[in-house]
């Protein structure tokens, strides 16, 4: 039923490129299609040891007719809606209030609540809102499992793309008439279609909890949206969509899991440059494989030359030395600070909502005093958090406390996890960045960039102002080196 994709190596593609470096102009010459792709987890040093291994990949070809940012960071935190709004609206968690898939709100009210009482509630957003999230096709969001806020004087079911601020590429680009479609692992990425909840065309959005956790298993999931990707080109809609399409569509994006799982699960080598254990090279090539599988179908449908291929993903991994893995009990850190907590988001990092925002000078001291034991490297708080990240005293979606560990350390009580990834460390953060499409020539560029700076590339490969994004024009998001027409 499923052909999982078929490798498609295009060494013959391989010309040699003998031109001077010339920003490309998008105003000048902009690209019918852009299409998105998120390999989850996959980290910058990720490349170059792939390319050691398998130097004709499909990987490599792309990189040959590309720009590869090798110095590329995503948001913190990323896990995982706020590594995806970076791409898509260009801007932060402070401007998204978005900065989790599972996190405390000060303004919102739990599920089925008449929104009555003090405020304030978990927003989970993953699979818990599903009709049933053991069945792979979920039956979609069911509205009586959405936190609730007072929005215009009524108690209002929330749905995800009702809790981010700013507007999506999605919305921009169908506000042109054109068609966009996309693809994750929940349904609960309905945060995509941004506040009027009409940036897509086609959703698809399969619940990855319908399928066991192992390598092989979520190789099969992504393939789904592999041919989801293949059948959009063809302005098919597969089956169990949000949605129809009726042509290409002009924007499209989607995510792989496997590379994401297999780091979590199974992880690196011990030993010089930490190689990739049997599994995560399998999830390697397999999404190699997949890549060359859209090639070859842009090809066919002789759009290749129209279509800017980016390559970014949402979020890294941490630890990838799997000597540097330890793991600490959430509730230690709770337990240390003395002051009443409403919430703790905790993964590689721990987000902490007071009951009291005026308790947090306690709450640091007393973190800073037990940093040994919970294995804290570094608080940020105060005068700190409100210049990079927001206020907590005045922006409800801002924790009061964001706790970094030591790399490698995990704030967890999982039994199988080996590595996470949401924190501020640059394993979680320096991600494969890069953008691919024939007309442009092959660059390394080393500057420091941000996977925000995805969603300006969006809309100018499409001839569309980015500063149409209001997260753009909020953080001044800036086109990444290789791009201009739009500055
Ligand atoms: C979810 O689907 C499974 C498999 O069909 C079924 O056994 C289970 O009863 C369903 N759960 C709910 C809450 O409907
Ligand atoms: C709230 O009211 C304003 C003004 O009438 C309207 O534009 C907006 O769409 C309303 N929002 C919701 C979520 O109902
Ligand atoms: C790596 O080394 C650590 C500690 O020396 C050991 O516990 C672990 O099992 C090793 N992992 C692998 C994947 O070899
Ligand atoms: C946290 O504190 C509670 C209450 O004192 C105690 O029962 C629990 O064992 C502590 N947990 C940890 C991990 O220290
Ligand atoms: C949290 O704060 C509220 C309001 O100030 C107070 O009523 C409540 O007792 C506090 N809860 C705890 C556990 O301290």
């Amino acid at each position: 039923m499923h052909y999982l994709c078929v490798a498609a190596l295009w060494a013959a593609s391989l010309l040699p490129i003998a031109f001077a470096e010339e920003d490309y102009d998008d105003k000048k010459s902009p690209f019918k299609y852009v299409i998105a792709i998120s390999i989850d987890g996959l980290h910058s040093s990720d490349v170059p040891k792939y390319l050691g291994l398998r130097p004709k990949s499909n990987i490599a070809a792309l990189l040959e007719v590309g720009y590869e940012y090798t110095n590329a960071y995503t948001s913190a935190p990323s896990d995982s809606f706020p590594g995806t709004l970076a791409q898509f609206t260009g801007s932060s968690p402070k401007t998204t209030g978005v900065w989790y898939d599972d996190i405390w709100r000060r303004d919102y009210f739990a599920p089925g609540s008449d929104c009555k009482g003090r405020p304030g509630a978990e927003v989970e957003q993953a699979e818990n809102l599903d009709y049933n999230d053991t069945l792979l096709f979920s039956g979609g969001i069911n509205p009586d499992n959405l936190a609730k806020k007072v929005v215009n004087g009524t108690c209002q079911k929330m749905y995800p793309h009702n809790t981010i601020r700013v507007n999506t590429a999605f919305e921009v680009v169908r506000n042109r008439g054109l068609q966009t479609a996309y693809a994750d692992k929940h349904p609960a990425y309905d945060i995509v279609r941004g506040p009027s909840g009409k940036g897509l065309t086609v959703g698809y959005f399969p619940e990855i909890t319908g399928v066991p956790n192992t390598v092989d298993a979520v190789i099969g999931y992504d393939q789904l949206h592999v041919d989801a990707w293949l059948a959009w080109l063809d302005a098919r809609t597969p089956e169990h969509s949000e949605g129809k399409l009726t042509a290409i569509p002009s924007l499209f994006g989607g995510n792989f899991q496997c590379i994401n799982v297999a780091q979590k699960t199974v992880g690196y080598l011990n030993g010089t440059g930490n190689p990739f254990s049997p599994a995560l090279l399998k999830a390697l090539d397999f999404v190699d494989n997949c890549l060359g599988a859209l090639v070859k179908k842009l090809k066919e449908k002789k759009i290749y030359e129209e279509t800017l291929i980016i390559v970014a993903s949402k979020h890294g991994q941490a630890p990838i030395d799997p000597r540097l893995y330890k793991k600490v009990d959430p509730k230690i850190i709770t337990n240390l600070t003395q002051v009443p907590i409403v919430s703790q988001t905790s993964d590689d990092i721990a987000l902490l909502f007071l009951n009291k925002s005026s308790d947090t000078e306690t709450a640091v001291r007393n973190l800073k005093a037990g940093a040994q034991k919970a294995e804290i490297a570094s608080v940020i708080y105060g005068d700190e958090l409100k210049a990079n990240y927001g206020d907590p005293v005045r922006d409800p979606s801002v924790p009061d406390i964001i706790v970094l560990p030591n790399l490698g350390v995990i704030y967890t009580n999982s039994k199988t996890k080996v590595a996470e990834h949401g924190g501020f460390s640059s394993e979680d953060r320096n991600v494969a960045f890069f953008v691919s499409n024939p007309k442009l020539h092959k660059r390394q560029i080393k500057d420091r960039v941000y996977t925000t700076q995805v969603a300006p590339t969006i809309l100018a490969a499409l001839g569309i102002d980015p500063r149409e994004l209001e997260g753009v024009r909020a953080e001044g998001t800036k086109l990444p080196p290789g791009f201009k027409g739009f500055d």
